[in-house]
């Protein structure tokens, strides 16, 4: 059956794929294996569907992506690296800065950046399993689209990092690529790699979250290895970024209109009980906030890291945005202010900057989370209600680094263990509220119809109407 497939058709791509038999050949063995997992474990149902999709077509900042109804087997996964200088780029930090930038894995570093990328890997097709059915309770045909375009996005990731697994590490590259389709998500035999990955996404808050939350972690890591030495592995993330961002989009925009739809509530029918008109109450979003705000601080690792550091100083993993921070980027003798915890105490703590380049992402990430949750909090205060979303204490709900240990409040109080659990009802979603939103999950597809939870968006995907029909019936 493969053989008949132009596969240099079949992969859109900017790499030259049509002059590379070996790595050809090796993604024609992978590409049906793939399938299968798309299949058993990509969307439930909804595979013969035509989708109004998204498709990345080239790395024009102007014309890049193609839209269009496509039957989600039959979407085009591409392989695409950002443009390079090759001839001008310089390494921009670590022992071999102002170097030029590899094009070749160096023979030093192969274990390491086999490990960043298979790392990397892993969470695409692990968020996609997340999510798998989340299709039969979407609250309209837009939010179903939406889904479907994250996850055959997630997947083209996959490619990216098979692709460089491919192309640059050989016969371990291919058993990395073929183990990437047989972890799974939440197996307790073979699980995927990070905690966070392993999570249900029971329900369409939780997805907005999650695209809001753990996405952005995607992209403070793809910024962090789009700095790399590495160029290919650079490139690739510098484009990967192009669609991450549309990913926080929808969550951003997901959450949003939920809180449209709670102050709409409050203020039509003058009551705080918006559960009994079939909304979700802001005091169960904030609790929402506080579990996935925290489980996916955690990704970010220990606040002190030599591998971190390792990586830093190998020139395989930069700073966000390194070309904009104003220090000697190689870190031997900078210090970096961290939040840590003793004798239950949480307390500021002057340590080396190139030990804490972890703690330093989390930093970044956290500012930028803030900013979404701002303009969540314009929308409650533009509707005269009186709520504010607030992101929790990083020490709050930890279970990586100094404060996994910890027990400390939303405020960042520390408390006995036995107070915390006693509290902890009323800072992370119970049960009655996983019930609750559950209660809520039932499936529209009537074009330009929404959810009772959900405010309508306020534009369409690609200038389509709101009531286009994003996913055919
Ligand atoms: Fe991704
Ligand atoms: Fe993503």
């Amino acid at each position: 059956m493969s053989a008949q497939i132009d596969y240099n058709q079949l992969i859109p791509n900017n790499v030259n794929l049509a002059s590379d038999r070996r790595l050809l050949r090796a993604l024609e063995s992978w590409h049906p294996k793939f399938i299968n997992w798309w299949k058993d474990y990509g969307p439930d149902a909804y595979q013969e569907k035509e989708v109004y999709l998204r498709t990345a077509v080239s790395v024009d900042k102007k014309g890049w992506a193609h839209f269009g109804p496509v039957k989600m087997p039959d979407y085009r996964w591409g392989i695409f690296l950002a443009d390079s200088n090759i001839e001008e780029k310089r390494i921009g930090f670590g022992d071999h800065k102002g170097e030029k930038v590899w094009t070749d894995v160096p023979g030093e570093y192969r274990g390491p950046l086999r490990r960043l990328i298979v790392t990397q890997g892993d969470t695409e097709p692990a968020s996609v399993e997340q999510q798998r059915v989340l299709a039969a309770t979407a609250p309209s045909l837009i939010d179903m689209r939406n889904l479907f375009q994250v996850n055959v996005e997630e997947a083209r990731h996959l490619w990216a990092m098979v692709y460089l697994l491919m192309a640059h590490f050989g016969r371990d590259g291919r058993e990395e690529a073929e183990q990437l389709l047989e972890r799974r998500s939440g197996d307790p035999d073979k699980p995927r790699i990070l905690g966070a990955f392993n999570e249900q996404t029971p329900d369409w808050l939780s997805f907005y979250m999650f695209t809001y939350f753990t996405d952005r972690d995607g992209k403070y890591q793809l910024a962090s290895l789009a700095e790399s030495a590495f160029d290919p592995l650079a490139r690739t993330c510098q484009f990967m970024l192009t669609e991450e961002a549309h990913h926080m989009y929808v969550g951003e925009t997901g959450v949003a209109r939920i809180i449209q739809k709670a102050c709409d509530v409050m203020n039509e029918y003058k009551t705080d009980d918006v559960r009994r008109h079939g909304a979700i109450d802001l005091p169960t979003l904030q609790k929402y906030v506080n579990f996935h705000f925290s489980v996916s601080e955690d990704l970010f690792g220990a606040e002190l890291s030599t591998n971190a550091a390792n990586y830093f100083t190998q020139g395989l993993k930069g700073r966000y945005q390194e070309q904009f921070i104003k220090d000697d980027h190689s870190l031997k003798d900078e210090p970096y202010e961290i939040t840590t915890f003793a004798n239950n105490m949480i307390k500021k703590e002057e340590v080396p900057a190139l030990n804490s380049i972890n703690e330093r992402l989390r930093d970044d990430y956290i500012k930028d989370c803030q900013r979404g949750v701002n303009r969540w909090n314009k929308l409650i205060k533009d509707a005269g209600i009186d709520f504010e979303i607030t992101l929790p204490h990083r020490a709050f709900h930890r279970q990586i680094g100094f404060f996994a240990k910890a027990n400390v409040s939303p405020e960042g109080v520390t408390m006995t263990e036995e107070d915390w659990f006693k509290n902890s009802l009323s800072w992370l979603p119970s049960e009655q509220d996983h019930e609750y939103v559950k209660s809520l999950m039932i499936q529209v597809t009537e074009p330009g119809k929404f959810a009772s939870w959900i405010a309508p968006p306020r534009i369409g995907i690609n200038n389509q109407a709101i009531d286009f029909e994003y996913v055919r019936f």
